[in-house]
């Protein structure tokens, strides 16, 4: 078992990045056009501020191609960071013409402040909601634990949840956890796209990624970085199957494996995630 170590170097580099970079950045942003997207610190923040933009753009049409965007869809971004793909849904006008409704939710504070007075301001049916748990690598000083998290919206009131580069830094309890509250949250027939890292032991370091994850955490999952585990830990594919099921989520698309391993899972059931006394 490994133990946490607080103070993430994430959070190191986005002072240092802050300091150094966003200055300039904020003269290219303005020079090319681009004072819509957020500054270079929360862009790298949330896994590079170059492609940021592309990215964004890349997963909506994603989206649309596994045709999970729909007239008046209901869509929850958990662990939204500072609106990757919030601004490509925002600024796209295949988007506009459904007349989506956007809820985001992460631990960043000064992302979800960003998204709030940028995002939200120009779509109103957008909004930003700051979850205070405890992240080591994204929130340290974290108030409360995801185990006992309630996400703050009523049962079945999203047809799609978005969880893309989240369950890459969570531990096996709160991927439980937060795959219980997905349940709960999404409608019977609503669809999650959530990417992860799959690992199964004894096979050859994946050839399809830099990253090897060959700390153990706990019986199910293995980190590359024993000294901040939840900088990126990936999960043996069978307990992560298993537990789609647990939760009553049936397999809709995929996986997809790449850099990370994308699945659309299919909410079967409601469920009622308050833990059992
Ligand atoms: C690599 S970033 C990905 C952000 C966004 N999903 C994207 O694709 O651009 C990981 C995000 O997860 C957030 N996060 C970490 N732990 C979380 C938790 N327990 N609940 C919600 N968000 C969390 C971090 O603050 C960070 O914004």
């Amino acid at each position: 078992m490994l133990e946490r170590v607080s103070g993430s170097r994430f959070l190191r580099r986005r002072t240092v990045d802050r300091l150094l970079r966003d200055p300039l950045d904020w003269l290219w942003r303005a020079f090319h056009g681009r004072s819509y997207l957020p500054p270079y610190s929360m862009r790298q923040f949330v896994g590079g501020a170059r492609d940021f933009e592309a990215a964004g753009v890349w997963f909506v049409d994603e989206l649309f191609r596994l045709g999970l965007l729909r007239p008046g869809v209901r869509i929850l971004d958990l662990g939204c960071g500072c609106g990757r793909i919030a601004l490509a849904l925002a600024r796209d006008e295949r988007v506009g013409a459904l007349s989506p409704r956007y809820d985001g939710l992460d631990v960043d504070a000064r992302a979800i402040a960003w998204c709030s007075s940028h995002i939200e301001r120009g779509a109103p049916s957008f909004r930003f909601t700051h979850a205070d748990v405890r992240n080591d690598s994204y929130n340290p000083g974290g108030g409360g634990a995801v185990a006992e998290y309630r996400l703050p919206y009523e049962d079945a009131s999203f047809d799609l949840a978005l969880a893309t580069s989240l369950f890459t830094h969570l531990r096996a309890g709160e991927l439980t956890r937060y795959h219980a509250e997905l349940a709960r949250v999404l409608a019977p027939g609503g669809a999650l796209f959530a990417s992860y890292f799959f690992f199964d032991p004894g096979e050859e370091p994946a050839a399809r990624r830099p990253i090897r994850f060959e700390h153990p955490v706990d019986a199910v999952s293995a980190t590359a970085n024993p000294l901040a585990p939840e900088d990126a830990i990936a999960f043996r594919r069978d307990w992560l199957e298993g537990l789609w099921a647990e939760q009553g989520f049936g397999l809709a698309a995929g996986p997809f494996l790449g850099l990370q391993d994308t699945a659309v899972l299919c909410a079967q059931k409601p469920r009622n995630s308050e833990p059992s006394a």
